[in-house]
This record gives C-alpha cells, structure tokens and sequence, in this order.
C-alpha cells in the first residue's frame, strides 16, 4: 500500500510531468526524484529498457515508438500499475511522460486512490516549438544510467561520454525531424488535452520551461514545496 505521509524531503503527493516532447520532462523529473528521494518513474525509458532487452512487451513498442505514435493505453497501463506495486513507490514518486491520454489519467486516478496515494500535482512544463526541435536534435543520453545531455546548452565535460559514469552518450532513434513530426501531432491530438482535465480538477501548475535548466528546477521545486 501507498501513504500519503511525507517523505524525509517532505513529498506528499506523486507528481507529473507533463508537456511536449523536449520540454525538459526528463531532466526535471529525474532532479525532483533525486531531491525527495522517489523513484523516477519514465514510462519511455521503461520501454526503451524494454526493447533493449527484446522482451515481447519491447517487440510491440518499437515499431509504434520509432513511428512517433503512443503506445496502446493497455500496455502503458499495465506495465505503469506493476511499477508502482513496487515497495520502492511506498512513499511516492515521479512520473515522468505518464499518463498521455485522458484513459490513462482516469484509470491512473482509481489505482492511485485504490493504493492511498493523495490526488497527484501535475507539472505542466511548456516551451515553444522551435526550440523544442532544437532540444531533441541536440539531445544525447548515457547509455547506463540515462543522464540527459545536450551538445548545445547541457554538453558533457568529455564529448560523448557521460560526466557521472563514463557512460557513452548515444542519440535517441526517435529524434530523427520527421518522427519529431509525429510525436509532436500526437502530443497535440492525445495528450494536450489532459491540461484542462487536470486544470478542471485544480490540480495543474504551469511552469515555463524556456530558462536554463537549473532555473526551471529552482521553480519546480518552490511551486512543490508551497504545494505539500
Ligand atoms: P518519452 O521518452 O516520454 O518522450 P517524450 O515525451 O517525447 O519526451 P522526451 O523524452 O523526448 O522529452 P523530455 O520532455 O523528457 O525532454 P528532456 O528532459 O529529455 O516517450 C517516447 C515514446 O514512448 C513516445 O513517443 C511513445 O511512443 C512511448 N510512450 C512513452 N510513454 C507513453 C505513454 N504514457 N503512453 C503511450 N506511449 C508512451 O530534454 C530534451 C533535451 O533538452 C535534452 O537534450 C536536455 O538536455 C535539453 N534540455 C532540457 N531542459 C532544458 C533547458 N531548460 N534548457 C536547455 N536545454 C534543456
């Protein structure tokens, strides 16, 4: 079972992140992790480790991820719901690209109420669409333990390889301009409309996502606060 106590940095509630690809979801999300010390729960990386490993779960994604489309509500769902029973979501965590669609957030709003857990707050990170492009294409990740670069605003110490672990920094398949395309249409038709579902419910935070990296955390981490 969930609680709905604090963690020892004072977390009360799970969070979301939410907004367009290469808004910074990811980045934001693993530092707030760090900082209360919850699981950083990416429904992507989940299913990047997936096809990784060529389990079958992997096998179904990679087409639709490579293809820029969201991945059938169903699988999401599962594979979300067996991630939070973990003992380490005990006391909260971070999601991070989850839920995507009004029928995850519905369904994600019965199990967290089913486990506990208080009414999520919902990080809505935004950031105009050229430079959205200019993120994803500058994009580069650590291979083992999935820091987050950019060549152009965040580069590593040493070119391509990762500051924490020595890592290699590889570029993500689906950053390629034309399935940027693509994820970005389906952010628009599925997954916009989950500001005003969440705003209707008095649970959205809007942050701009434009200012350097260390600035957005600093707000993030002022609106969580005031909020718990
Ligand atoms: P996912 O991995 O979730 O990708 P996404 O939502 O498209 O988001 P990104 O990871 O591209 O961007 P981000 O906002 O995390 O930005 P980041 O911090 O990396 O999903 C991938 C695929 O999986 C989907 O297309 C779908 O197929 C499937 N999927 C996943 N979840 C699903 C779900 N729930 N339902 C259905 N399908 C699902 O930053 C981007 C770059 O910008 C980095 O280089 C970073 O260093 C840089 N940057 C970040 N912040 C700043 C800043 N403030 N200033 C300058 N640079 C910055």
């Amino acid at each position: 079972m969930g609680s709905t106590s604090a963690t020892a940095h004072g977390l009360k509630r799970p969070l979301i992140f939410l907004g367009p690809p290469g808004a910074g979801k990811g980045t934001q999300a693993k530092e707030l992790a760090r900082h209360f010390g919850v699981p950083h729960l990416s429904t992507g990386d989940m299913f990047r480790e997936h096809v990784e490993r060529d389990t079958e779960l992997g096998r179904r994604a990679r087409p639709i991820m490579e293809r820029g489309e969201l991945v059938p509500d169903e699988i999401v769902l599962g594979m979300v719901e067996e991630r939070i029973s973990r003992p380490d979501c005990a006391a909260g965590f971070v999601f991070d690209g989850f839920p995507r669609t009004i029928p995850q957030a519905e369904r994600l709003g019965a199990i967290l109420a089913g486990r506990g857990f208080a009414a999520p707050l919902v990080l809505y990170v935004d950031v105009d669409y050229e430079k959205l492009f200019r993120r994803l294409a500058g994009r580069r990740t650590c291979k083992v333990g999935g820091e987050i670069y950019n060549i152009y605003d965040r580069p590593p110490r040493v070119p391509d390889r990762c500051d924490h672990d020595g890592g290699e920094l590889i570029q993500r398949p689906d950053d390629r301009e034309e399935v940027i395309r693509e994820r970005l249409a389906a952010y628009e038709t599925q997954t916009r409309p989950l500001v005003d579902y969440y705003r209707a419910k008095s649970l959205l935070r809007e942050v701009d996502g434009s200012p350097d990296a260390a600035a957005v955390t600093r707000t993030l981490l002022d609106l969580v606060k005031r909020d718990s």
